[in-house]
């Protein structure tokens, strides 16, 4: 089974990227069905060009729940208007979805509303509820690969990443917030004076959330799981570029037991259904995922409406840092993976590697040779480790930004162009004598450009990592433990992997310094974010001790 993979994909991480560790999740079903369908489309090996010039593979999946999902049903939208999602393989639509807008958002709040205020959630017991959760991840589980589909489909990821990572990962999300549910409790606390003072952690009430396309799953699940856990109602509002997993993955959490209300999920685009959630006066807490600028945005929204609290998680420009004792083909392999995971579009991609002088001919020449070796083509073909951007807007900016690297004057070692004339494929791109001035070491690119930097010593590479806006992530590729020592607490960011990147277990949590976000999501740290804690004081009288 799929998800028993997973520790193995975490504990190894950076090798993920490896057509050899990817292929085998090829016992899967629909993996047999890529590749058969793969067989049938006439690809027999991963050719870059080739695969992305072919016609696309079929998906193995039909999309069924394409309408907005408000108090246990799916609804037109209160305009009866409708959006394309499109695929990214080819621009074509895949469907068209229910667009939500101010009104629905009314309507999803209110069912939300009334199933905090009088519905069976909140006061069912916490063991009750931990049922329903637990019973959801094995649903999860059953459909692991219909969900990978939809998932790839509509975003553009490997087949084999969505169905051994992803979709995995979110099971396990959802089993570990599962867990904490009857684990959450408040304290008594010794007061100056005759007092009983103890602490409840209650359910912050409604919780709007906005999510991303980068992981929809995902971001899904780090919104979703402890809002349930804690006993709160949600609506939740997609990216309009990838409507599709959540969709499909609420009626599964329906299935389980969550009663009707619980949940609801406004597709929709950011200026209308995501500003109408953001300053809606019922919603009592709100947790957004994506870039600064529109962080900041929400924020203002919450702030200049009811001032419900807000958990950010934005952009990044992570550094890499390839260190002078560096077994250089394992850093490259690293940092190559650190960077082009999840073509490239991941908020604490490994953006701006650096690389000690000592190693960094050496480390230039295996992250070309990686770069150029890369298998890009169908997500849906087997052994593909990068699929095409998310959309039109997304391709350009990238190439944009390729362009601007040329420009300043970076070094363009391979790739820089599209891949094929039709999807949004570009091609694995390396600039190196990047220096940090310059757009593509000071911007987040989100796409497959990996910007190398030489650095001489470990000062200065803390003080350049340092010297960004951001603050989400870092990788360091050392084994001098002082070293390691000095970087972890020197660098300014949410995360720090020694040795390993994207490690993303249920139980780290992650977020992000500066301009990065606000607050921290997964572990037990992300319940903060979906409780309130009362203070209770009971004036005692006679007490036999205090
Ligand atoms: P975005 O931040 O605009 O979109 C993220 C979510 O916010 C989507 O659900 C969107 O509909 C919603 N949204 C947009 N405008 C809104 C508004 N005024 N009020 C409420 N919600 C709103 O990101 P976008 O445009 O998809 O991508 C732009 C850049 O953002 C990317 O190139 C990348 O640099 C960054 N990004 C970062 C992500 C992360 O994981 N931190 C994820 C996605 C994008
Ligand atoms: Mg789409």
């Amino acid at each position: 089974m799929a998800a028993r993979r997973i520790p193995l994909l975490l504990s190894r991480s950076f090798t993920s990227s490896s057509p050899t560790l990817f292929s085998r999740g090829r016992d899967s079903s629909l993996c047999r069905a890529a590749a058969a369908a793969a067989a049938s489309c006439g690809y027999s090996t991963a050719s870059s060009a080739a695969a992305a010039a072919e016609d696309p593979i079929t998906p193995p999946v039909k999309v069924d729940y394409t309408q907005l999902l408000i108090n246990g049903q799916f609804v037109d939208s209160a305009s009866g208007k409708t959006f394309p999602t499109l695929d990214p393989r080819t621009g074509d639509v895949i469907t068209h979805v229910a667009e939500g807008e101010a009104e629905d958002v009314n309507r999803a709040v209110s069912a939300a509303r009334k199933a905090f205020d009088e519905g069976p959630w909140p006061r069912m017991t916490a063991y009750e509820r931990s049922k329903i959760i637990l019973r959801f991840a094995d649903l999860l589980e059953r459909h692991n690969d219909e969900i990978a589909a939809l998932e790839t489909w509509d975003n553009g990821k490997p087949f084999e990443q969505s169905a051994q990572t992803e979709v995995p990962m979110t099971t396990r999300l959802f089993r570990y917030y599962a867990g904490w549910a009857d684990k959450i409790q408040g304290l008594t606390a010794p007061a100056d004076g005759p007092y009983h003072v103890q602490t409840l952690h209650e359910p912050i009430g409604v919780a709007g959330q906005i999510i991303p396309w980068n992981f929809p799953l995902l971001m899904f699940a780090w919104k979703v799981g402890p809002a349930l856990a804690c006993g709160n109602t949600i609506v939740l509002k997609t990216a309009e570029q990838t409507p599709l997993s959540a969709l499909y993955v609420s009626k599964l959490l329906h299935e389980a037991g969550l009663p009707p209300g619980v949940l609801n999920i406004v597709s929709g685009y950011g200026p209308t259904a995501g500003a109408a959630l953001a300053s809606h006066m019922e919603v009592d807490k709100l947790a957004f995922t994506g870039s600064t600028t529109t962080g900041k945005i929400v924020l203002q929204l919450a702030a200049k409406s009811n001032l419900k609290p807000v958990t950010l998680e934005l952009g990044g420009k992570s550094p890499f840092i390839v260190c002078e004792d560096a077994d250089v083909d394992k850093a490259a392999e690293l940092a190559h993976y650190a960077l082009f995971f999840n073509q490239g579009q991941c908020c604490c991609a490994g953006s701006r590697t650096f690389v000690h002088e000592s190693v960094y001919d050496q480390f230039v020449e295996k992250a070309n040779a990686l770069a150029m070796k890369r298998v890009v083509g169908d997500p849906f073909k087997g052994g593909i480790q990068q699929g095409p951007q998310i959309d039109s807007e997304q391709f350009e900016k990238i190439l944009k930004y390729i362009r601007s690297g040329v420009d300043g004057g970076a070094k363009l070692e391979t790739g820089g162009e599209r891949l094929g004339a039709k999807g949004y494929y570009i091609k694995p791109t390396v600039f190196t004598g990047v220096k940090d001035d310059m757009l593509i070491a000071k911007d987040e690119i989100f796409g497959p450009v990996q910007s190398i930097l030489k650095y001489k010593d470990l000062d200065e590479v803390i003080q350049r990592s340092n010297a960004s806006q951001y603050g989400l992530a870092a990788g360091v590729f050392t084994h001098n433990l002082d070293t390691a020592n000095t970087l972890m607490r020197a660098l300014r960011v949410g995360s720090v992997w020694i040795n390993c990147f994207d490690v993303f277990d249920a139980a780290i949590p992650f977020g992000g310094y500066k301009q990065s976000g606000q607050g921290r999501e997964k572990g037990s740290y992300s319940l903060s974010n979906y409780l309130q804690v009362k203070a209770v004081v009971t004036a005692l009288k006679n007490p036999a001790w205090l």
